[in-house]
């Protein structure tokens, strides 16, 4: 509501703008001849670019590429084609190098600005398989007769709308090539119009879709959805309501869900609607740069917070004497103690916790709170992990890293972390978990004498 009252009509005839810079969202930033910030899709830094002005906010005029006068050095012809209108990726028209340079001066800045830090050093990118790399991905369906019936795709940039597609460079090689046959099998469903989205998860060992839908199933329907299943020998889930009702179609008991990390003799179970991380070869290389960098020694206790399945947890084990998980999920945490066990580990202890709350104590969250670590991994989601920091003094430990998926909280709890409770930033440094987005991963190291 708020946000709809700050927006103003303009008007829509085309501007002409240098670009400076690249926000964090992948618009580029410039100013217009007034001197007020321009921001524009699909714009590039040293760019000339004329564009179509679509909305103002808070003072800044928001717009689309229309035409690029002058191109970037950097500007390559985009793999997608449906670059620009689909909200997947917003960077395909960038060199990927490029694109991670800019998102480690963006990390750097967000540290110097937001949280008064600079790092000793700044870490190499860690950068896999730039294609095909989303092992999960939510795709919306929506029978749209005026576009010929039912379509699957992503939501649009800049609206609500899904923009159909047909295959996906960034999903999964062997997802994607589904997209038109699964397409094909929902239309013919009695219910085509009550299905809005479709889960995918990639595991080792299977593909599968979770079929989300708002009314019931005939028992043709339900062949249909079995039939396709066996035909392309992926795992078919059905969701009629919340996530407590997913269950499988076929095959009627599937094999659990698996992915390995070989380095650390470690494998991971999980459900189709958990949270994993999105890209598997980065994972991979994430989990063993986190625990290189933590430089574990074998009488060392290890505190893993905001844990999921056990990704980081696990592996830990292995290299230190005890680890502590924690996570806010329940079922993550019963996923994860199920890992453990596969795992044959018993040096793990894992716990709930919201890790958000302000008045945590040992008699709501286990008396983990109360004891002291040697090293503390910590992998918080978007909102950052401020609640924690407070905490950092009890806690006691010498080195912290901290995986972030979002550079303005990493470098206002870095701030904190420096600033208020002494620690130095040792390292900082991107990863490229998410090519051709804006979404920028980022690991930091800091460390106490
Ligand atoms: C970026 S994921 C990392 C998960 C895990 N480290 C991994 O690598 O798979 C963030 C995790 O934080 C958990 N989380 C979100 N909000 C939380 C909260 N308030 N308290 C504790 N955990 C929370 C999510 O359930 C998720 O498992």
């Amino acid at each position: 509501m708020g946000k709809r009252r700050n927006r103003q009509k303009i008007d829509p005839t085309p501007q002409i703008v240098n670009i400076d810079s690249i926000a964090h969202d992948g618009r580029g930033v410039g100013r217009d001849p007034e001197g007020k910030v321009v921001f524009v899709d699909y714009a590039l830094p040293g760019e000339q670019v004329e564009f179509v002005p679509h909305m103002k906010r808070a003072g800044h005029l928001f717009g689309t590429t229309q035409e690029v006068l002058k191109a970037s050095e950097f500007r390559i012809e985009p793999r997608c084609e449906v670059f620009g209108q689909c909200g997947g990726c917003v960077l395909q028209h960038l060199e990927a190098d490029k694109a991670i340079e800019y998102k480690s001066e963006q990390l750097l800045e967000n540290l110097k600005k937001i949280g008064n830090v600079v790092p000793e050093e700044v870490l190499e990118p860690l950068i896999k398989e730039r294609w095909g790399y989303r092992r999960r991905a939510r795709l919306g369906a929506k029978f749209v007769p005026k576009k010929g019936g039912l379509i699957v795709g992503f939501r649009e940039r800049n609206s609500s709308y899904i923009q159909p597609i047909d295959r996906c460079h960034v999903l999964d090689q062997e997802v994607s090539d589904l997209i038109p046959a699964l397409r094909e099998c929902l239309s013919k469903l009695s219910i085509h119009n009550q299905i809005p989205q479709i889960e995918i998860a990639v595991a080792d060992n299977s593909i599968v879709l979770v079929i989300r839908h708002l009314d019931a199933f005939t028992t043709e329907d339900l062949a249909h959805l079995t039939e396709f299943a066996k035909a392309h020998k992926i795992q078919m889930f059905l969701q009629p309501n919340n996530l407590k009702s997913v269950h499988p179609l076929y095959p009627e008991n599937p094999e659990p869900l698996m992915y390995s990390l070989p380095a650390h003799d470690i494998v991971v179970e999980f459900l189709p609607t958990d949270f994993i991380q999105v890209n598997g070869s980065i994972n991979q290389a994430l989990v063993s740069q986190a625990i290189d960098l933590l430089d574990l020694k074998p009488n060392e206790t290890v505190l893993d917070l905001f844990s999921g399945v056990g990704n980081f947890t696990l592996p830990l084990a292995r290299a230190a004497h005890t680890v502590v998980g924690v996570e806010g999920d329940h079922a993550l945490v019963e996923r994860a103690n199920h890992n453990k066990a596969l795992n044959k580990l018993d040096n793990v202890e894992f716990f709930y916790g919201d890790l958000f709350k302000e008045d945590m104590t040992s008699a709501s969250h286990g008396d983990w709170l109360d004891r002291q670590y040697d090293k503390i991994l910590l992998d918080p989601p978007r909102s950052g992990a401020a609640e924690m920091i407070k905490r950092i003094k009890t806690l006691n430990p010498s080195k912290i890293v901290y995986v972030s998926c979002g550079p303005a909280t990493l470098a206002r709890d870095a701030g904190a972390l420096v600033n208020e409770h002494g620690y130095r930033l040792t390292k900082a440094g991107v990863i490229d978990m998410f090519p051709h987005t804006a979404h920028v991963e980022s690991i930091a190291v800091f460390e106490r004498d």
